[in-house]
């Protein structure tokens, strides 16, 4: 028998106690023995739970129990998850979590005390919820070369996208409904304004990487800016607008890396990704494009992924399961300026004139009625755009296209 605890019974850590046991038999063909939940850390009683008689308010109880050798943290935020995470992996305990905030801000801190404790730190859930993404990165693409990866990583902001795209409803409509449905908090800000997304396509660069990428050198733009007009461009370009993390090695390996809307062709697998589903696009220098897709949120999917990674880490009691991400000098980002691209624009119809001067021969003009100008760039670098972009009086928004 395998004795464990969670740490935080919500949404997340509640899911993974009722699947270990509903799935209590398919687990042991995997992982002879029982894998026990022992403990449950939480701030309130759960009288009305089955496992309310597990539940323990001091983490020091769970920490002192010589029994205990996996915890999984499921209570989100810094601390004191930090803290409680240090402190089980210097007692040799392996942890796994959920929590995107503490990986992909001590990541490669608790890799390496993990390491040095003869115990692992895994984090399969903590992006892309219930889609197996990190092991396979890890694992199955450890031999290539990560030349890019491209993500559909927030459910809340794909959901509200979809649904301004499909009802023609705006922005604060779509959220409204998100909230009503539970898919968005109260406090969205996270989510729309890009920084959820950032955090996890800096996880994912640092594991491409092998070494941190700080997730406060995420270039980042929301969506809380999307317009309807912003819709009709796309859909004259023949694309959907899409919330984007972006990743890509440039030819020195430093890695560009943003997060912003972006113009995604109909023809890329991406754009069929709807609704709260997630989706990532993994480019190797030998396997070439892999796309993974599923559900990024929610109780049981995301319950799947912790297990996944509770059977990995009962599979390897006292070893370490590497994971590549050192925990040394940041990777310096390549400076967003320099990223080359073509732009969707739309400006005002009376800088038609000025527009074709300033962006000339590579410049494809779209739609333009009475009152505004749509067109697609050739291919710029941002900083050459914003100079260019600068000579347009009437302009009213543009969008990176995917390529
Ligand atoms: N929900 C999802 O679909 C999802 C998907 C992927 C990743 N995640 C991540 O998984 C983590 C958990 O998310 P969740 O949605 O399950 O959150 P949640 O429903 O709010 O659950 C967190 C639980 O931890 C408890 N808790 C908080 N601080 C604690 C402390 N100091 N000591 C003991 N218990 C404490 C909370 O108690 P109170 O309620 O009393 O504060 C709550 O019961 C987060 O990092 C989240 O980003 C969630």
């Amino acid at each position: 028998m395998t004795e464990a605890a969670i740490l935080g019974f919500g949404i997340v850590g509640s899911g993974v106690a009722e699947l270990l046991d509903r799935n209590a038999d398919r687990i042991r063909e995997r992982v002879p023995g029982e894998i026990h939940i022992k403990y449950i850390l939480d701030l309130r009683e759960f009288p009305d739970s089955p496992y309310g008689d597990r539940i323990v308010h001091d983490f020091d109880r769970i920490l002192e129990d010589p029994e205990i050798r996996i915890i999984c943290e499921t209570m989100g935020g810094k601390e004191p998850a930090y803290q409680f995470t240090k402190r089980a992996l210097e007692k040799g305990i392996s942890v796994c979590t959920s929590n995107k905030e503490l990986v992909a801000a001590y990541g490669p801190e608790l890799i390496a005390a993990a390491r040095e404790h003869h115990c692992s730190y895994l984090f399969e859930a903590s992006v892309g919820g219930g889609i197996p993404l990190i092991r396979p990165l890890e694992n199955c693409l450890a031999q290539d070369r990560i030349e890019s990866v491209v993500g559909i990583l927030n459910g809340t902001t794909n959901y509200i996208l979809t649904k301004m795209e499909r009802f023609g409803s705006d922005f604060h409509a779509a959220l409204k409904e998100a909230q009503e449905k539970g898919y968005a908090e109260q406090n969205p800000e996270a989510d729309v304004e890009g920084h959820d997304t950032g955090r996890k396509i800096a996880i994912l660069t640092s594991l491409a990487a092998g070494r941190t990428f700080a997730y406060e050198d995420v270039y980042c733009e929301g969506i809380t800016a999307v317009t309807q007009e912003d819709f009709a461009a796309a859909r004259a370009a023949g694309c959907v607008v899409r919330l984007l993390g972006v990743s890509c090695f440039e030819g020195d390996g430093r890695p560009m890396v943003l997060t912003a809307p972006f113009a995604v062709p109909l023809s890329s697998p991406l754009a069929m990704v709807n609704d709260v589903f997630n989706g990532v696009l993994i480019r190797g220098n030998m396997v070439g494009d892999v796309m993974f897709y599923g559900q990024g949120a929610g109780r049981y999917p995301t319950a799947s992924a912790v297990v996944s990674d509770v059977l990995e880490l009962a599979l390897n009691e006292g070893r370490w399961i590497p994971v590549r991400w050192e925990n040394g000098e940041k990777t310096e980002p390549a400076p967003i300026g320099e990223r080359r691209g073509v732009f969707l624009v739309r400006t005002a119809a009376e800088d038609r004139e000025r527009a074709a001067a300033l962006f000339g021969e590579g410049m494809q003009e779209l739609s333009a009625g009475q009152d505004e100008l749509v067109f697609l760039t050739g291919e710029l670098s941002e900083a050459e755009f914003a100079d260019r972009a600068a000579g347009l009086p009437g302009l009213r928004s543009r969008i990176r296209v995917l390529r």
